[in-house]
Protein backbone atom coordinates (compact mmCIF):
# COMPACT_ATOMS: atom_id res chain seq x y z
CA UNK A 1 0.00 0.00 0.00
CA UNK A 2 1.32 3.70 -0.81
CA UNK A 3 1.82 5.83 1.68
CA UNK A 4 1.33 8.70 -0.98
CA UNK A 5 -2.29 10.01 -1.93
CA UNK A 6 -3.20 10.53 -5.21
CA UNK A 7 -2.22 13.20 -7.15
CA UNK A 8 -4.07 16.50 -7.45
CA UNK A 9 -5.70 14.97 -4.07
CA UNK A 10 -7.62 18.23 -1.81
CA UNK A 11 -6.26 18.91 1.22
CA UNK A 12 -8.88 21.10 2.93
CA UNK A 13 -10.26 22.02 6.47
CA UNK A 14 -13.82 22.72 6.47
CA UNK A 15 -16.07 25.90 8.51
CA UNK A 16 -19.49 26.54 8.91
CA UNK A 17 -20.87 30.12 8.56
CA UNK A 18 -23.02 30.08 11.68
CA UNK A 19 -20.15 28.48 13.80
CA UNK A 20 -17.41 31.11 13.07
CA UNK A 21 -18.77 34.27 11.09
CA UNK A 22 -20.62 36.48 14.10
CA UNK A 23 -21.96 39.45 13.17
CA UNK A 24 -25.56 38.22 13.59
CA UNK A 25 -26.72 41.50 12.06
CA UNK A 26 -24.54 43.32 10.02
CA UNK A 27 -26.06 44.89 6.55
CA UNK A 28 -29.51 43.50 7.17
CA UNK A 29 -28.90 39.76 7.81
CA UNK A 30 -31.87 38.35 9.91
CA UNK A 31 -32.13 35.52 12.44
CA UNK A 32 -31.86 32.21 10.71
CA UNK A 33 -33.12 29.37 13.02
CA UNK A 34 -30.14 28.83 14.41
CA UNK A 35 -30.42 32.29 15.96
CA UNK A 36 -33.79 31.68 17.54
CA UNK A 37 -32.85 28.67 19.07
CA UNK A 38 -29.36 29.53 20.44
CA UNK A 39 -31.08 32.67 21.77
CA UNK A 40 -33.57 30.45 23.58
CA UNK A 41 -32.88 29.72 27.11
CA UNK A 42 -32.26 25.93 27.69
CA UNK A 43 -31.14 24.51 23.98
CA UNK A 44 -27.41 25.41 24.08
CA UNK A 45 -24.98 24.79 26.77
CA UNK A 46 -23.79 28.20 28.69
CA UNK A 47 -26.46 30.09 26.34
CA UNK A 48 -23.68 30.48 24.06
CA UNK A 49 -24.99 31.77 20.77
CA UNK A 50 -23.33 32.68 17.43
CA UNK A 51 -23.21 36.19 17.49
CA UNK A 52 -19.97 37.14 17.49
CA UNK A 53 -18.44 33.18 16.95
CA UNK A 54 -14.88 33.48 16.53
CA UNK A 55 -15.37 36.91 14.19
CA UNK A 56 -14.52 35.28 11.26
CA UNK A 57 -16.93 38.15 9.30
CA UNK A 58 -14.36 40.86 10.61
CA UNK A 59 -10.94 38.31 10.00
CA UNK A 60 -11.52 36.98 6.95
CA UNK A 61 -8.31 38.36 5.13
CA UNK A 62 -6.32 37.20 8.53
CA UNK A 63 -8.15 33.16 8.79
CA UNK A 64 -7.00 32.84 4.47
CA UNK A 65 -3.64 34.04 5.22
CA UNK A 66 -3.89 31.56 8.06
CA UNK A 67 -5.09 28.55 6.25
CA UNK A 68 -2.29 29.49 3.25
CA UNK A 69 0.14 29.27 6.36
CA UNK A 70 -1.46 25.59 6.79
CA UNK A 71 -0.38 24.91 2.77
CA UNK A 72 -3.82 23.47 1.95
CA UNK A 73 -4.80 23.61 -1.30
CA UNK A 74 -8.65 23.60 -0.68
CA UNK A 75 -11.57 25.09 1.66
CA UNK A 76 -14.83 23.76 2.70
CA UNK A 77 -17.25 26.76 3.66
CA UNK A 78 -21.15 27.65 3.83
CA UNK A 79 -22.51 30.58 2.99
CA UNK A 80 -25.08 31.78 5.18
CA UNK A 81 -28.31 32.20 3.79
CA UNK A 82 -29.87 35.10 5.47
CA UNK A 83 -27.21 36.93 5.30
CA UNK A 84 -27.59 36.94 1.23
CA UNK A 85 -31.08 36.42 0.98
CA UNK A 86 -32.76 37.64 4.86
CA UNK A 87 -36.65 36.34 4.37
CA UNK A 88 -35.57 33.25 2.54
CA UNK A 89 -37.17 35.21 -0.89
CA UNK A 90 -36.68 37.69 -2.92
CA UNK A 91 -33.69 39.69 -4.16
CA UNK A 92 -30.34 39.20 -2.39
CA UNK A 93 -28.56 41.36 -0.28
CA UNK A 94 -25.49 42.71 -2.05
CA UNK A 95 -23.18 43.52 0.60
CA UNK A 96 -24.00 39.75 2.20
CA UNK A 97 -22.86 38.36 -1.39
CA UNK A 98 -19.64 40.53 -1.49
CA UNK A 99 -18.22 39.44 1.55
CA UNK A 100 -18.67 35.52 0.14
CA UNK A 101 -17.23 37.15 -3.30
CA UNK A 102 -14.16 38.40 -0.94
CA UNK A 103 -13.72 35.62 0.42
CA UNK A 104 -13.51 33.75 -2.57
CA UNK A 105 -11.23 36.38 -4.40
CA UNK A 106 -8.95 35.91 -1.16
CA UNK A 107 -8.87 32.52 -1.16
CA UNK A 108 -7.81 32.24 -5.20
CA UNK A 109 -4.89 34.70 -4.74
CA UNK A 110 -3.68 32.37 -2.34
CA UNK A 111 -4.02 29.44 -4.47
CA UNK A 112 -7.13 28.00 -2.09
CA UNK A 113 -9.97 25.79 -4.18
CA UNK A 114 -13.40 27.39 -2.32
CA UNK A 115 -15.89 24.58 -2.04
CA UNK A 116 -19.01 26.01 -1.45
CA UNK A 117 -21.94 24.54 0.71
CA UNK A 118 -24.91 26.13 0.63
CA UNK A 119 -26.50 25.18 3.18
CA UNK A 120 -25.21 24.10 6.54
CA UNK A 121 -28.26 24.36 9.06
CA UNK A 122 -29.27 28.18 9.05
CA UNK A 123 -32.52 28.51 7.16
CA UNK A 124 -34.05 31.68 7.48
CA UNK A 125 -36.18 32.01 10.07
CA UNK A 126 -39.24 33.38 8.18
CA UNK A 127 -39.15 30.08 6.21
CA UNK A 128 -39.17 28.21 9.59
CA UNK A 129 -42.17 30.59 10.64
CA UNK A 130 -43.85 29.49 7.44
CA UNK A 131 -43.19 25.39 8.35
CA UNK A 132 -39.57 25.22 7.50
CA UNK A 133 -38.53 21.92 6.00
CA UNK A 134 -41.71 19.95 7.06
CA UNK A 135 -43.51 21.87 4.17
CA UNK A 136 -42.79 21.54 0.41
CA UNK A 137 -42.54 25.31 -0.17
CA UNK A 138 -38.90 25.62 1.60
CA UNK A 139 -37.93 23.22 -1.14
CA UNK A 140 -38.47 25.97 -4.22
CA UNK A 141 -37.22 28.76 -1.84
CA UNK A 142 -34.05 26.41 -1.60
CA UNK A 143 -33.44 26.25 -5.32
CA UNK A 144 -34.08 29.78 -5.52
CA UNK A 145 -31.91 30.82 -3.14
CA UNK A 146 -29.35 28.18 -5.01
CA UNK A 147 -29.81 30.34 -8.28
CA UNK A 148 -28.92 33.72 -6.54
CA UNK A 149 -25.73 32.35 -5.00
CA UNK A 150 -24.77 30.71 -8.40
CA UNK A 151 -25.67 33.82 -10.22
CA UNK A 152 -23.46 35.71 -8.05
CA UNK A 153 -20.35 33.96 -7.35
CA UNK A 154 -20.77 31.49 -10.41
CA UNK A 155 -17.49 33.37 -12.42
CA UNK A 156 -15.07 32.39 -9.69
CA UNK A 157 -16.52 29.19 -7.81
CA UNK A 158 -16.11 25.76 -9.14
CA UNK A 159 -17.12 23.44 -6.72
CA UNK A 160 -20.80 23.70 -5.42
CA UNK A 161 -22.58 21.57 -2.68
CA UNK A 162 -26.47 21.69 -1.49
CA UNK A 163 -26.58 20.82 1.73
CA UNK A 164 -24.41 19.71 4.47
CA UNK A 165 -25.73 16.42 6.91
CA UNK A 166 -29.38 16.30 6.15
CA UNK A 167 -29.61 13.64 8.59
CA UNK A 168 -29.48 16.67 11.09
CA UNK A 169 -31.27 19.35 9.89
CA UNK A 170 -34.41 16.47 9.72
CA UNK A 171 -33.65 14.44 13.08
CA UNK A 172 -32.24 16.47 15.56
CA UNK A 173 -33.63 20.08 14.03
CA UNK A 174 -37.53 18.53 14.06
CA UNK A 175 -37.51 15.04 15.85
CA UNK A 176 -34.86 15.12 18.92
CA UNK A 177 -35.12 18.85 18.81
CA UNK A 178 -31.38 19.20 19.77
CA UNK A 179 -30.88 21.31 16.59
CA UNK A 180 -32.67 24.42 15.89
CA UNK A 181 -35.55 24.58 15.14
CA UNK A 182 -36.31 22.20 17.98
CA UNK A 183 -39.24 20.56 17.21
CA UNK A 184 -40.07 17.26 18.39
CA UNK A 185 -42.23 15.62 15.86
CA UNK A 186 -41.34 12.60 14.21
CA UNK A 187 -43.65 13.48 11.20
CA UNK A 188 -42.50 16.49 10.67
CA UNK A 189 -38.93 15.02 10.84
CA UNK A 190 -39.79 12.51 8.03
CA UNK A 191 -41.51 15.70 6.11
CA UNK A 192 -38.00 17.27 6.38
CA UNK A 193 -36.07 14.91 5.03
CA UNK A 194 -38.20 14.58 1.76
CA UNK A 195 -38.21 18.16 1.34
CA UNK A 196 -34.85 18.57 2.30
CA UNK A 197 -34.08 15.36 -0.78
CA UNK A 198 -36.14 17.63 -3.20
CA UNK A 199 -34.79 20.89 -2.36
CA UNK A 200 -31.42 19.25 -3.42
CA UNK A 201 -32.85 17.88 -6.55
CA UNK A 202 -33.96 21.17 -7.18
CA UNK A 203 -31.01 22.87 -6.52
CA UNK A 204 -28.45 20.66 -8.51
CA UNK A 205 -31.30 21.45 -11.72
CA UNK A 206 -31.05 25.37 -11.16
CA UNK A 207 -26.78 25.09 -10.46
CA UNK A 208 -26.70 23.08 -13.68
CA UNK A 209 -28.84 25.63 -15.77
CA UNK A 210 -26.47 28.78 -14.33
CA UNK A 211 -23.15 27.06 -13.86
CA UNK A 212 -20.78 26.25 -16.50
CA UNK A 213 -21.00 22.28 -17.49
CA UNK A 214 -17.32 21.90 -15.65
CA UNK A 215 -18.43 22.96 -12.53
CA UNK A 216 -18.37 20.49 -9.58
CA UNK A 217 -21.94 19.37 -7.96
CA UNK A 218 -22.09 17.45 -4.91
CA UNK A 219 -24.01 16.80 -1.61
CA UNK A 220 -22.50 16.35 2.17
CA UNK A 221 -23.64 13.43 4.26
CA UNK A 222 -23.38 11.66 7.60
CA UNK A 223 -23.99 8.18 6.12
CA UNK A 224 -23.75 5.98 9.58
CA UNK A 225 -21.45 3.38 9.81
CA UNK A 226 -24.06 0.69 11.60
CA UNK A 227 -23.56 -2.38 13.42
CA UNK A 228 -25.15 -4.79 14.95
CA UNK A 229 -24.08 -5.47 18.73
CA UNK A 230 -24.28 -9.29 17.69
CA UNK A 231 -25.69 -11.54 14.85
CA UNK A 232 -29.11 -12.36 15.82
CA UNK A 233 -31.96 -11.45 13.69
CA UNK A 234 -33.53 -8.76 16.23
CA UNK A 235 -29.99 -7.17 15.89
CA UNK A 236 -29.41 -7.36 12.79
CA UNK A 237 -33.25 -6.03 11.87
CA UNK A 238 -32.37 -3.15 14.51
CA UNK A 239 -29.36 -2.22 12.22
CA UNK A 240 -31.19 -2.61 8.96
CA UNK A 241 -33.87 -0.21 10.46
CA UNK A 242 -31.00 2.38 11.64
CA UNK A 243 -29.37 2.14 7.85
CA UNK A 244 -32.75 2.75 6.61
CA UNK A 245 -33.41 5.99 8.43
CA UNK A 246 -29.71 7.37 8.91
CA UNK A 247 -28.34 6.65 5.10
CA UNK A 248 -31.02 5.05 2.92
CA UNK A 249 -33.91 8.05 3.38
CA UNK A 250 -31.44 10.01 1.30
CA UNK A 251 -28.99 7.77 -0.83
CA UNK A 252 -32.20 5.93 -2.00
CA UNK A 253 -34.13 8.65 -3.69
CA UNK A 254 -30.10 10.77 -3.94
CA UNK A 255 -28.37 8.34 -5.96
CA UNK A 256 -31.32 5.52 -6.92
CA UNK A 257 -34.45 7.82 -6.97
CA UNK A 258 -36.64 6.21 -4.78
CA UNK A 259 -37.49 5.42 -1.15
CA UNK A 260 -36.43 2.22 0.32
CA UNK A 261 -39.94 -0.39 0.32
CA UNK A 262 -38.27 -1.10 4.01
CA UNK A 263 -38.44 2.38 5.41
CA UNK A 264 -41.92 3.00 4.11
CA UNK A 265 -43.17 0.17 5.82
CA UNK A 266 -41.04 0.66 9.24
CA UNK A 267 -42.72 4.02 9.46
CA UNK A 268 -46.21 2.94 8.35
CA UNK A 269 -47.21 3.55 11.58
CA UNK A 270 -46.49 7.06 11.38
CA UNK A 271 -47.17 8.17 7.56
CA UNK A 272 -48.39 6.95 4.40
CA UNK A 273 -45.44 9.53 2.81
CA UNK A 274 -48.22 10.89 1.06
CA UNK A 275 -45.94 14.10 1.16
CA UNK A 276 -44.20 12.51 -1.86
CA UNK A 277 -45.46 13.34 -4.86
CA UNK A 278 -45.16 11.33 -8.10
CA UNK A 279 -41.92 12.76 -9.88
CA UNK A 280 -40.21 13.87 -6.63
CA UNK A 281 -38.04 11.09 -6.29
CA UNK A 282 -36.62 11.47 -10.17
CA UNK A 283 -35.79 15.01 -9.05
CA UNK A 284 -34.29 14.23 -5.88
CA UNK A 285 -32.01 12.06 -8.19
CA UNK A 286 -29.28 14.52 -10.23
CA UNK A 287 -26.16 13.22 -11.17
CA UNK A 288 -23.58 13.98 -9.22
CA UNK A 289 -19.69 14.81 -9.65
CA UNK A 290 -18.84 13.71 -6.44
CA UNK A 291 -20.66 12.27 -3.11
CA UNK A 292 -19.05 13.80 0.26
CA UNK A 293 -18.72 11.66 3.34
CA UNK A 294 -18.72 13.39 6.63
CA UNK A 295 -17.75 10.40 9.57
CA UNK A 296 -16.08 10.92 13.31
CA UNK A 297 -17.45 7.46 14.59
CA UNK A 298 -19.57 4.24 13.98
CA UNK A 299 -22.74 3.35 15.28
CA UNK A 300 -23.34 0.15 17.51
CA UNK A 301 -26.99 -0.77 17.83
CA UNK A 302 -28.94 -3.74 19.41
CA UNK A 303 -32.73 -4.86 19.49
CA UNK A 304 -33.80 -2.99 22.93
CA UNK A 305 -34.93 -5.35 25.62
CA UNK A 306 -36.45 -3.39 29.29
CA UNK A 307 -33.25 -2.57 30.50
CA UNK A 308 -32.44 -0.86 27.02
CA UNK A 309 -34.94 1.46 27.23
CA UNK A 310 -34.29 5.46 27.13
CA UNK A 311 -30.75 3.88 25.94
CA UNK A 312 -31.81 5.18 22.34
CA UNK A 313 -31.12 9.11 21.92
CA UNK A 314 -28.23 9.31 24.83
CA UNK A 315 -25.96 6.87 23.26
CA UNK A 316 -26.30 7.63 19.54
CA UNK A 317 -23.61 10.46 19.85
CA UNK A 318 -26.14 13.19 19.00
CA UNK A 319 -27.43 14.65 22.41
CA UNK A 320 -29.58 14.12 25.44
CA UNK A 321 -33.43 14.70 24.33
CA UNK A 322 -36.73 12.78 25.43
CA UNK A 323 -37.45 12.62 21.95
CA UNK A 324 -35.56 10.27 19.71
CA UNK A 325 -34.57 11.27 16.49
CA UNK A 326 -35.69 7.81 14.94
CA UNK A 327 -38.82 7.46 13.65
CA UNK A 328 -40.32 4.35 14.51
CA UNK A 329 -37.37 2.61 15.72
CA UNK A 330 -38.66 2.30 19.43
CA UNK A 331 -37.47 -1.43 19.32
CA UNK A 332 -33.81 0.11 18.77
CA UNK A 333 -30.90 0.48 21.44
CA UNK A 334 -27.80 2.40 20.93
CA UNK A 335 -24.58 1.88 22.45
CA UNK A 336 -21.26 2.64 22.79
CA UNK A 337 -18.56 0.77 21.58
CA UNK A 338 -15.60 -0.15 24.14
CA UNK A 339 -12.32 1.86 23.38
CA UNK A 340 -10.72 5.73 23.48
CA UNK A 341 -13.12 8.22 23.29
CA UNK A 342 -12.87 12.07 21.81
CA UNK A 343 -14.14 15.00 24.14
CA UNK A 344 -17.92 14.14 22.67
CA UNK A 345 -17.37 11.28 24.20
CA UNK A 346 -17.95 9.77 20.58
CA UNK A 347 -15.36 6.93 19.99
CA UNK A 348 -12.23 6.44 18.00
CA UNK A 349 -12.44 4.11 15.35
CA UNK A 350 -11.53 4.46 11.90
CA UNK A 351 -12.46 1.50 10.32
CA UNK A 352 -16.04 3.09 10.48
CA UNK A 353 -14.47 5.64 7.90
CA UNK A 354 -13.20 2.65 5.90
CA UNK A 355 -16.08 0.61 5.98
CA UNK A 356 -18.16 3.62 4.38
CA UNK A 357 -15.56 4.85 1.65
CA UNK A 358 -16.06 0.77 0.21
CA UNK A 359 -19.99 0.52 0.76
CA UNK A 360 -20.26 3.52 -1.61
CA UNK A 361 -17.52 2.61 -3.81
CA UNK A 362 -19.90 -0.55 -4.31
CA UNK A 363 -23.04 1.18 -4.29
CA UNK A 364 -22.07 4.17 -6.28
CA UNK A 365 -19.58 2.96 -8.70
CA UNK A 366 -18.20 5.62 -10.53
CA UNK A 367 -19.14 8.26 -8.47
CA UNK A 368 -16.13 9.76 -6.65
CA UNK A 369 -15.97 10.24 -3.04
CA UNK A 370 -14.84 13.10 -1.35
CA UNK A 371 -14.42 13.22 2.70
CA UNK A 372 -15.86 16.72 3.23
CA UNK A 373 -15.34 16.36 7.24
CA UNK A 374 -13.62 14.39 9.83
CA UNK A 375 -11.74 15.47 13.28
CA UNK A 376 -12.27 15.77 16.35
CA UNK A 377 -12.68 17.76 20.00
CA UNK A 378 -10.63 17.45 22.60
CA UNK A 379 -10.29 20.03 25.85
CA UNK A 380 -6.69 21.17 24.13
CA UNK A 381 -5.21 24.47 25.69
CA UNK A 382 -2.18 26.83 25.64
CA UNK A 383 0.60 25.23 27.49
CA UNK A 384 2.93 28.24 29.88
CA UNK A 385 4.77 28.95 26.47
CA UNK A 386 1.33 29.43 25.05
CA UNK A 387 1.61 26.92 22.65
CA UNK A 388 -1.06 24.45 21.95
CA UNK A 389 -0.21 20.52 21.36
CA UNK A 390 -2.84 18.43 20.60
CA UNK A 391 -1.01 14.59 19.92
CA UNK A 392 -5.15 12.96 20.85
CA UNK A 393 -5.82 14.94 17.53
CA UNK A 394 -3.21 14.09 15.28
CA UNK A 395 -3.15 10.49 16.25
CA UNK A 396 -6.84 10.69 15.42
CA UNK A 397 -6.04 12.35 12.17
CA UNK A 398 -3.64 9.45 11.36
CA UNK A 399 -5.44 6.76 12.12
CA UNK A 400 -8.37 7.85 9.87
CA UNK A 401 -6.31 9.23 7.22
CA UNK A 402 -4.51 5.66 7.13
CA UNK A 403 -8.00 4.45 7.05
CA UNK A 404 -8.11 6.47 3.63
CA UNK A 405 -5.61 4.89 2.25
CA UNK A 406 -6.49 1.44 2.77
CA UNK A 407 -9.72 2.20 0.89
CA UNK A 408 -8.25 4.01 -1.85
CA UNK A 409 -5.69 1.15 -1.74
CA UNK A 410 -9.00 -1.14 -1.99
CA UNK A 411 -10.70 0.69 -4.97
CA UNK A 412 -12.06 3.43 -3.40
CA UNK A 413 -11.84 6.39 -5.42
CA UNK A 414 -11.16 9.47 -3.13
CA UNK A 415 -10.96 12.71 -4.10
CA UNK A 416 -10.07 15.06 -1.24
CA UNK A 417 -10.04 15.08 2.85
CA UNK A 418 -11.50 18.15 4.64
CA UNK A 419 -10.29 18.32 8.55
CA UNK A 420 -13.20 19.79 10.85
CA UNK A 421 -12.25 22.10 11.35
CA UNK A 422 -9.83 25.12 10.77
CA UNK A 423 -10.07 26.66 14.12
CA UNK A 424 -12.61 26.08 17.52
CA UNK A 425 -15.70 28.00 16.94
CA UNK A 426 -19.65 27.37 17.61
CA UNK A 427 -20.38 23.55 18.22
CA UNK A 428 -24.28 24.16 17.88
CA UNK A 429 -25.82 22.85 21.06
CA UNK A 430 -22.56 22.02 22.60
CA UNK A 431 -21.44 25.86 22.16
CA UNK A 432 -17.83 27.21 22.46
CA UNK A 433 -16.92 23.84 25.03
CA UNK A 434 -16.06 21.44 22.36
CA UNK A 435 -12.81 22.36 20.25
CA UNK A 436 -12.58 20.38 16.83
CA UNK A 437 -9.87 23.18 15.52
CA UNK A 438 -6.41 22.57 14.21
CA UNK A 439 -5.84 26.24 15.24
CA UNK A 440 -6.99 27.05 18.65
CA UNK A 441 -9.17 30.48 19.25
CA UNK A 442 -9.28 32.29 22.41
CA UNK A 443 -12.49 33.39 23.01
CA UNK A 444 -11.95 36.48 24.90
CA UNK A 445 -9.50 37.66 22.56
CA UNK A 446 -9.78 36.18 19.48
CA UNK A 447 -6.33 35.35 19.37
CA UNK A 448 -5.95 32.48 16.49
CA UNK A 449 -2.90 29.84 17.43
CA UNK A 450 -1.95 26.74 15.39
CA UNK A 451 -2.05 23.48 17.29
CA UNK A 452 0.95 20.94 16.73
CA UNK A 453 -2.03 19.30 14.83
CA UNK A 454 -2.13 22.12 12.08
CA UNK A 455 1.77 21.97 11.38
CA UNK A 456 1.42 18.13 11.42
CA UNK A 457 -1.47 18.67 8.74
CA UNK A 458 0.30 21.57 6.89
CA UNK A 459 3.15 18.59 6.24
CA UNK A 460 0.93 15.94 5.09
CA UNK A 461 -0.59 18.84 2.50
CA UNK A 462 2.57 20.16 1.14
CA UNK A 463 3.93 16.27 0.58
CA UNK A 464 0.71 14.28 0.14
CA UNK A 465 2.57 11.43 2.34
CA UNK A 466 1.63 10.49 5.36
CA UNK A 467 4.12 9.72 8.22
CA UNK A 468 4.60 6.84 9.69
C1 LIG B 1 -20.99 17.87 11.63
C2 LIG B 1 -21.32 19.25 11.20
O1 LIG B 1 -21.44 19.39 9.82
C3 LIG B 1 -20.45 20.32 11.82
O2 LIG B 1 -21.14 21.53 11.70
C4 LIG B 1 -20.12 19.96 13.24
O3 LIG B 1 -19.48 20.98 13.93
C5 LIG B 1 -19.27 18.71 13.23
N1 LIG B 1 -20.00 17.64 12.58
C6 LIG B 1 -18.84 18.23 14.60
O4 LIG B 1 -19.93 17.86 15.34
Amino acid sequence: MSDTFPPGFLWGTATAAYQIEGAARANGRTPSIWDTFSHTPGKVEKGDTGDIAVDHFHRRAEDVRMMADLGVNAYRFSVSWPRVQPTGRGPAIQRGLDFYRGLVDDLLAHGIEPVLTLYHWDLPQELEAAGGWPERETAYRFAEYARTVAEALGDRVTRWTTLNEPWCSAFLGYGSGVHAPGRTDPVAALRAAHHLNLGHGLAVQTLRSVLPARDQVSVSLNPAAVRARTRSPEDLDARRRIDALANRVFTGPMLAGAYPEDLLADTARLTDWAFVRAGDEAISRQPLDSLGINYYQPAVVSAADGQDAGRRSRQDGHGASEHSPWPGAESVAFHQPPGELTEMGWSVDPSGLYDLLLRYTREAPGLPLMITENGAAYADKPDADGAVHDPDRIRYLHGHLSAVQRAIADGADVRGYFLWSLMDNFEWSYGYGKRFGAVHVDYETQRRTPKSSARWYARLAGTGVLPE
